[in-house]
């Protein structure tokens, strides 16, 4: 049938005009779901939703709750990233609240006379200390993103900072190994009867509950300026750290495009540089496809994996850092041509020793963390992973703020010999240097394809890229959320050069033949990782939530009519 264009145009309005709002209509969630690593988090976002906000608003109050009922993990003294997708529009974007390097930073300061990296330094005490993101990341959230305003997605926060909240089973365990860690005006803080808290016990936090107070009311100056900043300032300098107030005045969150790659017809849209997660996956999944990789084929399938992790975390070490001060080759590192040449060199039958592939510094010369899923009736979601890098940061509590100081300067590569608490080594794209932000594994996610959506993140450090891997492979082999959650874990990430593997996470008869390939196979006490997912499913109207059954988190899915 031939058509005229004006027919074609009464068409194409229908089509615009009818279809699409239906279409569209179909396609909300048409429920809340949100997983954290804490039931009051949880809640917090569920509460905001239930007020009338989105899942920007709930992304806000789930991140200051955290900060407040998980010290361990992220705080205002920290930083984060959050992925968002708004649904109106299909508009995703990476907002990048990762914290600074002080101006006063050089690439020696963790190093002695000899060049050699302190690790203390970097990890313990105020010294290890960036300028915080957190606070001016969910000030940037609620009025760009979020319906109800900054102070009514704070309440939450402040009401359980104010009237305390019982200590939960990790958050004591991590206090009573941490303890003597923590400086004195920590201890201050957290201590019950001037010991460290245990489950069960209430903590009250009211120096917090007025930081997060002043920011409710004056926005992110009233965390950076003012008395929280002039307190801020006052405790890093007494704690031997070189912050100023200009640090604090001057910090920016970014806006970036997140990475997109594919993989078996999914699209994953990640973490882009300042963060080492897009790349990383891109570049693994991309030989994986290279090499027809297959989930079920045993020790082949891990083999083929882990070969593809080594190659995958040499490019991290040699390319990344913050894209602000280095060129990131992005588009070639994700390209397929690029994931064939990396493929072409995996030996099917043989582990590859990590000291053999060209090293990652091609120019010497020159658990703990949070994530979040949310996704409101509407479609809008946000993957948000926050730090404060080890447990409870740097162990410094800036007196009368209740703010905890991150130990992110440690992310950096305090040397080119360096490796740093996970274990990674860095090179010159990674190096110290003023107002940069460490390079980063935090890797907030979304998977689409056929199956729908699947939003998730975890902590963990270097591992955190290998338990998303993980996770989004067991998604696209028909796993639900808490499968995906629930997966068993193994990671690899070229130096040091072995598998580390969670008890039960490779059988017996896997480990003897990954042996026999040349691997050389870590087995680990623990389990690790905290991974918090969200998946919709349109064509079957379901939408699922799941909390890693490691953790104490809380997921949950309320229908809205
Ligand atoms: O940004 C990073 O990669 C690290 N600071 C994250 C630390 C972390 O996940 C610790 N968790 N167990």
């Amino acid at each position: 049938m031939r058509m005229s264009p004006r027919g074609a145009m009464v068409l194409l309005l229908i089509a615009i005009g009818f279809v699409m709002p239906v279409a569209a209509a179909e396609m909300k969630p048409g429920a809340h779901a949100v997983a954290s690593a804490h039931p009051l988090a949880t809640e917090a976002g569920l509460e905001v939703l239930a007020a009338g906000g989105n899942a920007f608003d709930a992304a806000v109050a789930v991140s200051s709750t955290l900060a407040v009922v998980e010290p361990t993990g992220s705080g205002l003294g920290g930083g984060g990233f959050w992925l968002l997708h708004r649904a109106s529009d299909g508009f995703e974007t990476f907002v990048d609240g990762r914290e600074t390097a002080p101006a006063a930073a050089h690439e020696r300061m963790y190093q002695d006379a000899s060049g050699t990296a302190i690790a203390k330094r970097s990890r313990d005490g105020a010294l290890a200390a960036a300028i915080p993101g957190e606070p001016a990341a969910l000030e940037h959230l609620a009025k760009r993103y979020g319906r109800l305003g900054l102070a009514r997605a704070l309440q939450p926060a402040i009401r359980a900072a104010r009237d305390g909240f019982a200590c939960d089973v990790k958050l004591a365990e991590a206090f009573a190994a941490q303890w003597g860690r923590l400086d004195a005006e920590a201890r201050r803080v957290f201590a019950v009867d001037g010991r460290a808290p245990r489950a069960g016990e209430a903590i009250v936090q009211p120096d917090l509950a007025r930081t997060l107070e002043r920011i409710a009311a004056d926005g992110a100056p009233g965390f950076y300026e003012g008395p929280t900043g002039a307190a801020l300032v006052a405790g890093s300098v007494a704690g031997g750290g070189v912050w100023t107030l200009d640090d604090l005045r001057h910090y920016r969150v970014v806006e970036r495009r997140p990475t997109v790659s594919w993989f078996h017809g999914l699209r994953i849209v990640s973490a882009p540089p300042p963060s080492a997660g897009g790349i990383t996956l891109g570049t693994t999944l991309g030989q994986l496809e290279a090499l027809g990789w297959k989930p079920d084929q045993g020790a082949r399938s891990k083999h083929l994996l882990i070969e593809a992790l080594r190659r995958a975390y040499r490019d991290r070490a040699a390319y990344l850092g913050d894209p602000d001060f280095v060129r990131i080759p992005t588009t070639a590192l994700l390209s397929t041509s690029y994931a064939r040449t990396l493929a072409a060199g995996i030996d099917p039958n043989r582990a590859t020793p990590s000291a053999s592939l060209p090293p990652a510094d091609p120019s010497p010369q020159g658990p703990q963390t949070t994530h979040f899923s949310v996704l409101d009736a509407e479609g809008n979601r946000v993957a948000g992973t926050l730090s404060v890098n080890l447990p409870f940061g740097a162990g410094a509590m800036a007196p009368g703020t209740g703010v905890l100081l991150n130990d992110e300067m440690d992310d950096f590569a305090a040397s080119t010999t360096a490796s740093n608490a996970y274990g990674l080594i860095g090179s010159v794209p990674n190096r110290v240097q003023p107002n940069k932000r460490p390079l980063s594994s935090m890797s907030p996610t979304f998977v689409e394809g056929p199956r729908g959506l699947l939003v998730l993140g975890t902590p963990g450090g270097s591992r955190i890229i290998t338990m998303v891997l993980i996770g989004l492979l067991a998604w696209d082999s028909g796993a639900d959320a808490l499968g995906v959650v629930s997966q068993p874990r193994f990671h690899h990430q070229y130096l040091p050069d072995v598998v580390m593997f969670e008890p039960g996470a490779i059988d017996p008869e896997e480990q003897k033949q990954l042996a026999d390939m040349g691997h050389v196979l870590k087995p680990l006490k623990d389990t690790y990782g905290n991974l918090h997912a969200v998946s919709w499913d349109p064509a079957h109207g379901k939408v699922e939530a799941a909390s890693d059954p490691r953790g104490v988190g809380a997921a949950r899915v309320v229908p809205v009519r």
